[in-house]
């Protein structure tokens, strides 16, 4: 079995250690680090898209219409959003984080039973990719897989709190229905069947799993990062921001933009696999975390992914001869071999799929 090339460290143990430096192998290189500016980022005046997805769930067509343009500029422009009553209750929202963070307030030990390795990445787990000496991201995160129920195993999920397995399947049960609703509106938008996206990723056998990241706190934010740049591998992420601490950065046009989340919101994130099928009519965004010092925190991402072994290529009906097909049909589990090998890499691994790009 593939395991980790060094020995794993538990990054909320390193903090709760009381260091007031941070080791080597966390310390970005200069280029990569978080620029902390002094003003506040509203100054910049840059409009983050926030939409009230009430209309889409209701029937009137002129609503439904206003909220579908809003859903394409987003996707178009940025690869993502935040979310206003996206249908996910806001009671279960709180659970969610709550048994989470009780989760990571477990002694060790407990957690341990769960250390993940790299063939699957299931369990709790310290880094992503397996080059020894990469520069580490300041987190621990546990991953499990959610859909399709074959591959659901509630053994690998955290037996306490006792409520966690419970609240995960009831999170994940209203999350995915609000992922299909948003792949209707997406195939919608973009001239598609209203079930293309659903279909092309597999139907019933389309794959979901969730990332619940800790951040703990860092007494060198300036140095390093909660997770460095990369954009979802997948097909859309459904992220549960944490509450208290403005971590998440997206990259547009170059710059990167802090949100601040909306109290109550859920953050939609288009990932490279529909920036694939779109034809790069949509773009997957590309984010990070910070870390911040005063405060630790809980997110969790739900991924929703193709089937692992269908080939996903620009539809067809998005390729013609003013504009050609710009990626090349490959595998979600040929893709994500990338990250799982070499962690998370900006957009490299997109523009690497390109028909044009150096082999
Ligand atoms: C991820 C991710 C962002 C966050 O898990 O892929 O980008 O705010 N998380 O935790
Ligand atoms: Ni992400």
């Amino acid at each position: 079995m593939m395991s980790w090339p060094e020995q794993v460290v538990r990054v909320q143990s390193l903090s709760e250690s009381g260091i007031r430096a941070i080791p080597n192998q966390y310390i970005k290189p200069l280029t990569e680090r978080p620029v902390f500016e002094l003003g506040s980022q509203s100054d910049r005046r840059v409009d983050i898209p926030v939409i009230d997805l009430r209309n889409l769930f209701g029937n009137d067509p002129i609503l439904h219409l206003d909220t579908l343009i809003r859903i394409s500029t987003a996707c178009r422009h940025w690869g993502f959003f935040q979310a206003l009553n996206h249908g996910v209750s806001h009671e279960l929202m709180r659970r969610a984080r709550l048994v989470w963070r009780d989760f990571f307030n477990l002694p060790l030990q407990m957690k341990q039973e769960y250390a993940n390795a790299p063939t699957t990445y299931e369990g709790y787990g310290s880094r992503l990719g397996v080059e020894k000496g990469a520069i580490l991201d300041w987190s621990d995160y546990f991953f499990l897989h959610y859909l399709p129920v074959s591959l659901r195993n509630q053994s690998k999920w955290p037996e306490q709190p006792s409520s966690c397995r419970e609240v995960v399947a009831e999170y994940g049960c209203e999350v995915a229905k609000l992922c299909t609703t948003l792949l209707k509106a997406m195939s919608t938008d973009l001239g598609l069947k209203e079930e293309y996206i659903e279909n092309a990723f597999g139907g019933n056998n389309m794959e979901a799993s969730l990332r619940v990241n800790f951040y703990p706190k860092c007494p060198q934010p300036e140095l390093t990062l909660g997770l460095s740049s990369h954009s979802d591998p997948g097909g859309i992420t459904i992220l549960l921001p944490d509450r208290d601490v403005a971590r998440l950065q997206v990259r547009k046009d170059g710059d990167w933009i802090t949100v601040n989340p909306v109290p109550d919101s859920l953050i939609v994130m288009v990932g490279d696999q529909i920036q694939v099928m779109s034809n790069a009519i949509y773009t997957s965004v590309e984010h990070r975390v910070i870390a911040n010092s005063a405060k630790d925190g809980v997110s969790l991402a739900m991924f929703f992914n193709p089937k692992s072994d269908l080939v996903i290529k620009p539809a067809e009906e998005l390729v013609s001869e003013e504009r050609p097909a710009v990626y090349d049909g490959m595998t979600f589990d040929q893709y994500r071999v990338h990250m799982r090998m070499k962690g998370p890499c900006g957009k490299a691994r997109l523009e690497s799929l390109k028909f044009n790009s150096p082999k």
